[in-house]
């Protein structure tokens, strides 16, 4: 192990009923001038937003709202909500919605306390927001585990970069799985593979084979693959949509990163496809993995071959990646590049960008070269 230190910032309240039961007690500390955020409309069609909104005014505050929030939120929306923030002197911020909203309003808690652009002051400056509005977090999709940690992803449109940047960690976040109810199940299973990438990136890091840590991402690997087939043979399974809401937090909470390195290349390459093309995160990775891991499985055989047995029953390294292609296959899941809804054709040429612009990370198994990166993007067409 590494050494380390842990605290935690939030604070989770998990389980059906958790929002009326929670809600008003946990905004009771913040300011009356609340920003009510939320994405394209799926809170209005399912009710959960008259039911926060409500909880909200019942709490005595003023509520404003920041709405159209889009999968894979951009900069610009960012300075929108910043610029709304400063107008209406919001004191807190309530993100109701997934990783989007919860990202979004990450960086607009910290752009609404300073003139400067965030985005040089950490891309270019190295600089990170220490002042930033307090944020809450309800959320309505699971997946990325974004409403338990301090990071969002942006895409900045003018750049053509989509991003992890440094931003507000929710001071607590409300999970109940009843909220999940109306989520597609295409969408639960692309949300939940995102989950099973962020444990497999983990636990595929350099580092020692004794890690606790690689212990607990097995079997949050293990448990979001059982509950994924759960879903599927029952879209209404409320225990699986459960498990797989506090896989997907667990993933990405930091406990499975503590005394170790990380991977995070497949996120990396992903994140740069979807600065080209907009496409599903979850979809984007489900598409790139096997392909990854196939590169790599050789640089880390012995991890592999744990994976493969743990996760899949499979005897060796290699037919445990060839068990990840299966199941990602069997769950109806993107597996070419063709497959991904994107907003451009993809090409070889957008290809050959996304290589060369993505960030390369030094602690995989094994550092990629950017034709490696080029390779492998060229096997999921
Ligand atoms: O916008 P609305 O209308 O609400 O519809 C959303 C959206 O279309 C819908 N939805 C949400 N709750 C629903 C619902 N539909 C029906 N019923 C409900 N209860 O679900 C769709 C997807 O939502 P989105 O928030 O975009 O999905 P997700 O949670 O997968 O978030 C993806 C974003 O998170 C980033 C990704 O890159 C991407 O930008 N990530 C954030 C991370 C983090 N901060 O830790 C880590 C991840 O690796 C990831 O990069
Ligand atoms: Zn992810």
């Amino acid at each position: 192990m590494q050494k380390f230190v842990y605290e935690y910032a939030t604070k989770v309240y998990f389980g059906e009923g958790a929002v009326r039961e929670h809600l008003s007690a946990a905004v009771s500390e913040y300011g009356k001038n609340v920003m009510l955020a939320y994405g394209g409309g799926s809170v209005k069609k399912n009710g959960i937003y008259d039911e926060v909104k409500k909880i909200l005014e019942d709490a005595g505050k003023n509520v404003t709202d920041f709405n159209g929030i889009m999968s894979n939120p951009t900069y610009a929306k960012v300075q929108e909500g910043a610029e709304l923030a400063k107008k209406e002197n919001i004191d807190f911020i309530l993100a109701v919605g997934g990783g989007s909203v919860v990202d979004c309003c990450k960086i607009v808690a910290a752009q609404a306390r300073t003139d400067k652009d965030l985005w040089e002051m950490e891309m270019t400056d190295h600089q990170f927001p220490t002042d930033m509005l307090p944020i809450g977090a309800v959320v309505t999709v699971s997946g990325t585990g974004a409403e338990m940690n301090g990071g969002a992803v942006i895409t900045n449109e003018e750049k053509v970069i989509k991003a992890g940047m440094a931003a507000a960690a929710p001071r607590f976040a409300i999970l109940d799985p009843a909220y999940t109810a109306s989520v597609p199940k295409m969408q639960v299973i692309s949300g939940a593979f995102d989950t099973l990438s962020h444990a497999m990136e983990t636990y595929f890091g350099n580092s020692d084979q004794d890690n606790v840590s690689d212990d607990v991402a097995l079997a949050i690997m293990k448990n979001t693959v059982v509950n994924m087939r759960r879903l599927i043979a029952d879209v209404n399974d409320m225990q699986a949509r459960g498990n797989l809401m506090w896989d997907s937090a667990m993933a990405e909470n930091g406990i499975l990163k503590v005394g170790r390195a990380t991977d995070f290349q497949a996120h990396q390459i992903e994140h740069q496809l979807g600065a080209y093309t907009d496409c599903n995160h979850g979809q984007g990775l489900a598409v790139i993995h096997p392909a990854y891991h196939r590169h790599i499985a050789k640089d880390a055989e012995e991890k592999f071959a744990r994976f493969a047995e743990v996760v899949f029953g499979a005897d060796s390294a290699e037919k445990g990646v060839d068990a990840l292609a299966d199941f990602i296959k069997s769950c109806g899941l993107p597996v070419k590049m063709g497959d991904l809804k994107s907003k451009t054709e993809i090409t070889p040429e957008i290809l050959r960008k996304v290589a060369d612009t993505c960030n390369v990370i030094k602690c995989g198994p094994r550092e990629l070269s950017r034709d490696e990166i080029y390779e492998i993007l060229m096997e999921c067409m």
